[in-house]
């Protein structure tokens, strides 16, 4: 069986779905690779390194192909180049991207998209979602460090006295975490806070402070849920303070399915000195901030806030490295006997990410999507 291996087409994505240990071992199951030129190019692998791990680097890697490997979602357009019958595997924004879903329907194609597999225990060695948010979290940090007009850490010297940056990070789940730990390593003062209830013990256990908002208890899930009226107006009562107070500003909170919820308002923003920096991480799905807008920087009162969508591409090589393991642990799970593919739609992780079998939308959420947008 074929597994190509693309160049991605985005123009900010440097990241790549397959590294040479992940090119190794689908060699090792007998598959036969095929990268397009320049594939790692952005994340530090050669075509040389593929071609030592066994693939064949060529600029028809889709001729043949049963298998489509890439991190982001391919534009409808290339869809038309995919083999009969092939498979893609990415991040396929299957809950959004009503065109891209029906393409795939429409070529009657599968799509194994990795934002829906199952946040369960058993399925963490594939948690996309998971490791490129990790890796995000840290980016965030080191782009606000970068565009700041301070230093992080304290400075002692005989020009005189530097005290710590201010960093304030809301939303504590996989990308927050790590936002606190990378800023605590560069010398900041971290507050931090999420309405989840068992992030403060997190938070505290990071050496940040957690700022006593209101908190509630998460869904089943582990998720959090939209909050009140009333309680979004008590929190942005007891986050004005340290939002007017922060150097730094990182936010995450992203409520699955959901627009993201709005922690801080144009009130709040006025009140912060000039040069302080938002990273809005939420800016993509509606922004955690008043005025943040994807994949731009706007700049309100000299607060610079940023709105990046592809945080992790920033450091292409180990989320390379990390999306191509996770995507090694799904096919292993996805691999049949016969050598090739065999989804067995009765497993709880193939049954959650395949998003489409042979031209069946099958997700509800994405079935959801359609019908919503149905010409
Ligand atoms: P996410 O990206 O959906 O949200 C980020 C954070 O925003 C969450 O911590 C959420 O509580 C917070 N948030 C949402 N609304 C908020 C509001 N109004 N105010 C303040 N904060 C708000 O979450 P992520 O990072 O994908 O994961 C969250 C949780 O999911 C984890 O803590 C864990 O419980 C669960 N999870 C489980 C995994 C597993 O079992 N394999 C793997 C990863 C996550």
């Amino acid at each position: 069986m074929r597994a190509a291996v693309l160049h991605e087409r985005s123009p900010d994505e440097r990241r790549v779905a397959a590294v040479a240990a992940t090119v190794e071992k689908m060699t090792e199951w007998g598959w036969d690779v095929a990268v397009e030129p320049g594939a790692g190019a952005g994340a530090g692998v050669t075509d040389g390194a593929f071609t030592a791990a066994g693939a064949t680097v060529t600029r028809d890697a889709l001729a043949g192909a049963a298998l489509v490997l890439q991190v982001g979602p391919p534009e409808p357009s290339l869809i038309g180049e995919f083999g009969e019958g092939s498979t893609v595997v990415g991040f396929l924004d299957p809950f959004v991207r009503a065109d891209l879903i029906r393409e795939i329907a429409r070529r009657r194609l599968t799509a194994l998209a990795v934002e829906a597999i199952p946040r369960i225990t058993l399925a963490q060695s594939m948690d996309a979602l998971s490791s490129q948010a990790n890796l995000a979290g840290y980016a965030a940090v080191l782009a606000a460090a970068g565009a700041s007009p301070r230093m992080f850490p304290m400075m002692v010297t005989a020009a005189g006295t530097i005290p710590p940056a201010k960093a304030l990070i809301l939303g504590v789940g996989v990308a927050g975490l790590q936002a606190i730990a990378t800023a605590r390593r560069l010398g900041a003062v971290v507050h931090a806070y999420d309405i989840r209830t068992e992030t403060k013990e997190q938070v505290e256990s990071l050496g940040a402070r957690f700022v006593a908002a209101p908190t509630e208890e998460a869904d089943e899930g582990g998720y959090a849920r939209e909050v009140e009226e009333d309680t979004q107006a008590r929190q942005h009562e007891a986050l004005a303070p340290f939002v007017a107070d922060a150097d730094i500003i990182v936010t995450t909170a992203q409520i699955p399915g959901r627009g993201a919820p709005r922690l801080v308002t144009s009130e709040m923003l006025a009140e912060m000195r000039p040069g302080s920096v938002i990273i809005d991480m939420a800016a993509a799905t509606g922004g955690n901030v008043e005025g943040s807008r994807p994949g731009e920087v706007v700049e309100i009162g000299g607060v610079a806030i940023h709105g990046p969508t592809n945080l992790a591409s920033a450091v292409a090589a180990d989320a390379s490295r990390m999306y191509a393991r996770n995507l090694i642990g799904l096919l292993e799970r996805a691999r049949g006997d016969g050598g090739g593919l065999a989804i067995d739609l009765d497993d709880e992780i193939l049954d959650g990410c395949t998003v489409v079998h042979e031209g069946e939308v099958r997700h509800p959420l994405s079935t959801a999507l359609l019908e919503r947008t149905a010409p």
